[in-house]
């Protein structure tokens, strides 16, 4: 049985993760500090260490475990987090995965697979983004998810990687109380009779993956996608307006939202052309949006 790290995996994207490859009956193993992830999210098969990437301690785990892939999942997550601090961002996305990849290479892993964001790697876009495209982040947290891709890429010399660039994810354990992720806070808000905020006044457009999806794009890169940057993402553009009135339907919704404008570090327009993850991992979404927020909705309905 192989030995499989997977940091963050206490989080919303990593917790699915983890799930998956405890199906495949890889033995995991987690670091995450719990600052966004939650206990109730580990599989009880897997493993958690409870500590900050950047941690000396990481160290003596890795040489405890003999790991044969790593996941990288493990970071401050939140663009506007990351504006009002973008030290620590820096701290927790650069050092952090900077720790992680050293220790890769001081214990001979097979494979660094990193989670990035064309969600904000690429900036504000007029069509789908391609890989080749120049890097354009607006935002700390974007500026930290390239530096982090270029570190990955330095330690090429010693264990391929895959990166993979997701648009915005969604689905269930992402947090519905915290400053990201819009369908969870949408859903809950509706369940709970309080209106909606629509941000940009609901014209912002984004791509949204669902987690299984993404999930299944990590567990192909186990095996193919070495050295490659590949978007996850649907290609398909949806406002926020669009979103909302889908969430509305589900729920039955009938609050009238809120409109502001954008705020700090946030964009209008961003989706992700999905046709090399296609063919290099032979990858699709596999989710239709209206079938993945039903399932979002039906979950919410339980926290
Ligand atoms: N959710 C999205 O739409 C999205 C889009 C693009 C990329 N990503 C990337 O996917 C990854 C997972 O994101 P998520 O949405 O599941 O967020 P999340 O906040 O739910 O998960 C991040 C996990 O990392 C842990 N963590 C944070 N900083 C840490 C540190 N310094 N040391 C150890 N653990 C730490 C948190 O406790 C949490 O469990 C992140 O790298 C994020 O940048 C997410």
């Amino acid at each position: 049985m192989q030995n499989v790290l997977v940091t963050g995996g206490a989080g919303f994207i990593g917790s699915h993760l983890v799930d998956a490859l405890v199906e495949r009956e890889y033995k995991v193993f987690i670091i995450d500090d719990l600052s966004t992830g939650k206990e109730e999210n580990v599989n009880s098969r897997a493993f958690l260490y409870k500590l900050s990437v950047q941690d000396d301690g990481v160290g003596g785990i890795f040489k405890k475990v003999k790991f044969s892939h790593v996941f990288h999942l493990a970071a401050q997550a939140d663009v506007r987090k990351s504006c009002g601090d973008p030290s620590y961002d820096a701290k927790s996305n650069i050092m952090g995965a900077l720790n992680i990849l050293s220790l890769c290479r001081s214990y001979g892993v097979k494979k660094f697979i990193f989670s990035s964001s064309g969600g904000v790697i690429y900036g504000d876009v007029k069509k789908p983004a391609r890989e080749e495209e120049p890097p354009s982040p607006v935002s700390p947290y974007g500026i930290s998810k390239l530096a982090g891709e270029l570190y990955v890429k330095f330690f090429r010399a010693y264990f391929p990687y895959t990166i993979l660039r997701y648009s915005n994810v969604y689905g269930e354990r992402q947090d519905p109380f915290g400053e990201a992720g819009v369908v969870s806070i949408f859903g809950n808000n509706m369940l709970d009779g309080k209106p909606c905020t629509l941000y940009g006044y609901g014209k912002p457009v984004r791509d949204y993956v669902y987690v299984e999806d993404v999930v299944r794009a990590n567990m192909l890169s186990l095996q193919r996608g070495d050295n490659e940057t590949m978007n996850i993402g649907t290609g398909k553009p949806t406002s926020v307006q669009q979103l909302y009135s889908m969430l509305k339907e589900i729920v039955g919704d009938n609050i009238p939202p809120v409109h502001k404008p954008l705020r700090d570090g946030e964009i209008n327009s961003n989706y992700l052309c999905p046709d090399k993850a296609k063919d290099v991992l032979g990858w699709q979404p596999s989710v239709p949006m209206k079938g993945g927020l039903s399932r979002v909705v039906k979950w919410l309905k339980t926290v």
